[in-house]
């Protein structure tokens, strides 16, 4: 069994699809064994501990620059014997000291189609606010490895949604949520436990079978 610790900083609806997900059987060859999060008041910390799952917490603030929360952040990792870490909803960039350490071991799920609408201030509800103040007619999700380029790592899985005429960023959030994050995250993880990803020439391919 894979140990996955999920990496948070707000509501955790991806952290409930997780678990979820789990509960149904659906991540085979891995188990949700701590849930860090990036801010105390994170909501997503109360659906941990409804499920029984550890939670620690290391807030961004209380560290004077990324280097230094970065290597708090490995130690947390290494302590809890982490085989694969999950961005879900994780709004902080962690340096290449934690992207050695875990090699196409990390995942996140970003609202958008990357390469679109991505990298550094593309999180959160301003991705669809700059998807609607450009008019794309389709948007979606994607989950990928975390490297040290933001939002650039190889692509696992990716889904779309249509973007409605009459859609406000919370509209299409919770679309894309709902049809494709929510959805995909879990497989990507399960497709990982599972040892069906595999890397080559720097990009993902997944065993579908
Ligand atoms: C999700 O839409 C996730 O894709 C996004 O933040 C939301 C978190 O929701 N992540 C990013 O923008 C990362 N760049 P959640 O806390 O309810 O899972």
């Amino acid at each position: 069994m894979k140990n996955i610790v999920v990496l948070v900083s707000g509501g955790g609806t991806n952290l409930q699809a997780l678990i979820d997900a789990e509960h149904r059987g659906e991540i085979k060859g891995g188990h949700i064994t701590c849930v860090i999060s990036s801010r105390a008041d994170a909501y997503a910390l109360e659906r941990a501990k409804a499920a029984g799952i550890k939670t620690r917490v290391l807030v961004r603030k209380e560290y004077p620059d990324i280097a230094a929360y970065s290597k708090a952040m490995l130690e947390a990792l290494l302590e809890e014997k982490a085989d694969l870490v999950v961005y879900a909803g994780f709004m902080t960039i962690l340096d290449e000291q934690v992207c050695k350490a875990f090699p196409y071991k990390m995942m996140n799920v970003h609202p958008a189609l990357i390469p679109s609408f991505c990298g550094k201030g593309f999180y959160g509800l301003h991705v669809h606010e700059a998807v609607l103040a450009k008019g794309v007619k389709v948007s979606g999700a994607t989950v990928h490895f975390v490297t040290e380029e933001c939002d650039g790592g190889p692509i696992i899985l990716q889904g779309t949604v249509n973007v409605e005429n009459d859609d406000t960023p919370e509209t299409l959030q919770h679309r894309i949520m709902e049809n494709v994050e929510w959805k995909l995250l879990p497989k990507a993880v399960s497709l990982f436990c599972e040892g069906r990803i595999t890397i080559k020439d720097g990009k993902a391919y997944v065993d579908q079978q």
